[in-house]
């Protein structure tokens, strides 16, 4: 296919506004469709240096409205789906799981039932991709790496809602030989990451002196990776993954909350010209996340060896490029962090 129709569902978030500049760039023959409600977590300043591309297009669309999906697929005929469109926080999930099956679980389904319907004629050359998270494997203890046969143990509203999205696309691949694919990502941190996330919410606290919030005793685990390296696998996994197949993509950077929390404070006091020690003085020990998972950890070598992918930039490296796109990005952190953002900050941060 030379020109190809591919929609892309949240790219207006964190993840997917790297997935959409990356398409719209490195592919000027593809048509990129973007489509996003704009929730709360969806913002249109994350694409401005593209969206005047000639090969990208914003369409403003609630993946939960089945009718308005469909009647979109039947009129620009997609040849390929990438879908990252979801309710992605896990706080947000415990106050409000409904959101979470609406979003994550019946948008997914309308979307597969759209695909289906308007590839009926033909799959070939179609395909599904579905972008979903290793929390869908549950918690591990301090050893041992989730692959992709681990068995799924959602334990939160939302890797519950994810794990049920994922076990749909797989569903439509054996039932209706839907084209599709899957992957499985750990933690990713970088540029346009919403501030109620563990790094740019501690960011932002440290900027402006206010407390960093670590829950339970801070030795949770999880496994960081930079976003632009999982906009890269999920470039390879669209073009190259086999069908029906899942990938799992992971950092091998895994690192105890406390730790990083110390590591932030470190690159904050440098960029901030405080004395060493100054921004750790504002860590404080809160009430734990309910059914907090203890450690994420990936073993992402089937992604390596079938690829060759690899996560390519260090850990220090990427945190500080985080850093300094934060503290030199203050209006897109002003508009995210006004209005809804103080509401949301305070229901959840100032009883615990
Ligand atoms: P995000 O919350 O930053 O962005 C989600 C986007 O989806 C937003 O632009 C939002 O407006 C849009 N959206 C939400 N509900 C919608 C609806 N009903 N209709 C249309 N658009 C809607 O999320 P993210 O962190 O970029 O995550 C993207 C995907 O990657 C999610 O599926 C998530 O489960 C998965 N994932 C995230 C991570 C991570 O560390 N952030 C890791 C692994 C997998
Ligand atoms: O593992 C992949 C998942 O990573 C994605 O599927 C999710 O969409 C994404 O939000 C992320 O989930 P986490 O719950 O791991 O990320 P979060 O940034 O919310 O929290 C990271 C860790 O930090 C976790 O152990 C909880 C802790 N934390 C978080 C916040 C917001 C704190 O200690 N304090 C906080 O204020």
């Amino acid at each position: 296919m030379s020109n190809p129709k591919i929609l892309i569902t949240g790219g207006a978030g964190f993840i997917g506004s790297h997935v959409v500049r990356r398409f719209v760039r490195n592919y000027p023959n593809y048509s990129i469709y973007n489509l996003d409600k704009l929730t709360y977590a969806g913002n249109l300043m994350n694409l401005k240096d593209i969206e005047d591309e000639p090969n990208y297009t914003f369409i403003k669309a609630d993946i939960v409205d089945d009718a308005h999906i469909l009647e979109l697929f039947q009129e620009h005929q997609f040849d390929g789906v990438v879908h990252l469109a979801a309710e992605s926080h896990v706080d947000r999930s415990i106050s409000n799981p409904t959101e979470f099956i609406r979003t994550n679980v019946l948008g997914t389904v309308n979307l597969l039932n759209a695909a289906k319907a308007i590839w009926a004629g033909s799959m070939e050359g179609k395909r599904f991709y579905h972008i979903s998270t290793d929390e869908v494997y549950g918690s591990l203890g301090d050893t041992g790496f989730f692959t992709e046969e681990t068995k799924y143990d959602p334990r939160s509203p939302y890797s519950a809602s994810k794990a049920s999205s994922d076990h749909l696309v797989r569903a439509y691949f054996h039932t209706f030989d839907l084209p599709v694919v899957l992957s499985n990502c750990s933690n990713n941190y970088g540029s346009f990451h919403f501030p109620e996330k563990l790094i740019p919410l501690a960011i932002h606290n440290i900027k402006t002196n206010k407390p960093i919030p670590v829950y339970g005793k801070g030795d949770n685990i999880r496994d960081w990776l930079f976003v632009e390296d999982h906009a890269a696998a999920i470039d390879l996994i669209f073009h190259k993954g086999r069908l029906g197949e899942t990938y799992n993509i992971g950092g091998e950077n895994e690192w105890k909350n406390i730790d990083l929390i110390h590591k932030l404070c470190e690159v904050m006091d440098d960029r901030l010209g405080r004395a060493a020690g100054t921004s750790a003085q504002l860590i404080t020990f809160v009430k734990d996340r309910a059914g907090h998972d203890h450690r994420y950890a990936i073993d992402c070598s089937k992604l390596k060896a079938e690829f060759g992918w690899k996560p390519s930039v260090q850990f220090e490296e990427g945190l500080a490029k985080t850093v300094d796109w934060y503290l030199s990005n203050q209006v897109w952190l002003d508009g995210v962090t006004s209005g809804d953002y103080q509401k949301y900050y305070e229901l959840q941060y100032e009883k615990r």
